[in-house]
């Protein structure tokens, strides 16, 4: 990875960087869209693309059950299996297990969980892994990290914290081994709950092997902890991880936090909330989100947002249209993800101009002000 920083805010922490992976060059800050199962639910690989989207995510976990490694090495890997010829990030398979599985147990070797398929106990270690992410081939890779729900209290957290840091050695050690450091980015994941106490020691583990990783992720946030707890972590973590390596926010998706994420210092984040808020029929503006399932929108024949470059709006699809579709028709969730999602990349290449013009306070006083206004 070639990772270089080109401007920065003063007043802020905010920064533009350039990062060059295997396929390509990645500007940040950046959102990356969740494509779970290899594929961004309701659009092409061409049409992410078309949107101007150089990264995206997918799935360790997911991709494992189904269709599994065996199936991603015959197709030499996630990017020709899914049509997607830019950079990938895979997400380890921890988080995806505690919260999907409910009979995961963690202990010291990894994560033991019943299988969906037959209920049979399986165990997902670091070193599964990375040999599974190895499969897929992401450009960039995470680490089976130990994650608790941000509301956990207690002796827990810290368990979870130091076996995030072991199994961050034994993460290292295995994509070391396997001769794919060229190609393929391991990123470490500090974890440490709301505990500042227990984050700076996670940090200071992390930052002592920043030779042997590529670039960090703040964990275990955005579960349900009160916002100003959230910024105070981000900030905490983004202050202490080093300047010279990418800065991931995990599971962050909301306009406003990603903007007060950019300003603490953060590079990069992902979230499935702009597509999976679009199947539920809201469409976000720069006024706030739009719920085109209400009844006041079935004759407003003005597009979702006047002036928005993405192919809904530009092809003069009304709200009134959507409105009338929403409910019945999957055309009506293609539609509004493809709105959504070039809604996130508008605000964070905004923010990028913003950073290289030296205007970026500015541009966040008007993206609070309108988006906090009413768009009915
Ligand atoms: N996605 C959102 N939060 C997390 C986290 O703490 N760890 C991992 N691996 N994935 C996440
Ligand atoms: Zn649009």
């Amino acid at each position: 990875m070639q990772f270089e920083v080109i401007a920065r805010c003063h007043t802020t922490r905010a920064r533009v960087s350039k990062m060059k992976l295997s396929h390509g060059v990645t500007m940040l800050p950046t959102f990356m869209p969740v494509a779970t199962q290899a594929a961004i639910k309701g659009l092409t690989a061409e049409q992410v693309e078309a949107l101007g989207f150089t990264l995206i995510l997918n799935n360790t976990y997911h991709l494992n059950l189904r269709p599994g490694t065996q199936i991603l090495d015959k197709a030499h890997g996630s990017h020709k299996f899914q049509g997607w010829n830019r950079n990938l990030l895979t997400d380890s398979g921890g988080f995806q297990l505690v919260s999907l599985n409910k009979f995961t147990t963690i202990t010291e070797e990894g994560a033991l969980f019943a299988s969906p398929f037959d209920g049979k106990p399986t165990m997902l270690t670091p070193e599964e892994s990375m040999s599974i992410q190895h499969s897929i081939g992401a450009d960039i890779i995470m680490q089976l990290d130990d994650v608790v729900s941000s509301l956990t209290v207690g002796p827990r957290v810290e368990e979870a914290m130091e076996r995030s840091v072991r199994w961050l050695d034994r993460c290292i050690e295995h994509h070391e081994k396997s001769g794919k450091t060229s190609t393929q980015n391991l990123f470490a994941i500090v974890q440490g709950g709301l505990d500042p106490g227990l984050r700076d020691r996670c940090l200071q583990a992390m930052v002592e092997r920043k030779d042997r990783v590529a670039g960090f992720a703040i964990g275990g946030l955005s579960g349900g902890e009160e916002k100003d707890v959230f910024w105070r972590v981000i900030k905490q973590c983004a202050d202490k991880l080093p300047e010279d390596r990418p800065r991931y926010s995990m599971g962050i998706g909301f306009a406003e936090d990603l903007l007060v994420c950019v300003a603490l210092g953060v590079d990069m984040a992902d979230c499935v909330f702009p597509t999976r808020t679009a199947r539920f029929g809201v469409a976000l503006t720069h006024s706030g989100p739009l719920n085109l399932k209400l009844n006041k929108h079935s004759t407003d024949f003005g597009p979702i947002e006047e002036g928005c470059p993405c192919p809904t709006c530009k092809d003069g699809l009304t709200r009134a249209y959507l409105n009338h579709i929403i409910t019945h028709e999957t055309a009506a969730a293609h539609a509004v993800t493809l709105h959504n999602l070039a809604f996130q990349a508008r605000v964070m290449g905004g923010a990028r101009d913003a950073i290289i013009a030296g205007t970026f306070p500015t541009y966040l006083r008007t993206f609070f002000a309108g988006y906090f206004g009413d768009a009915g």
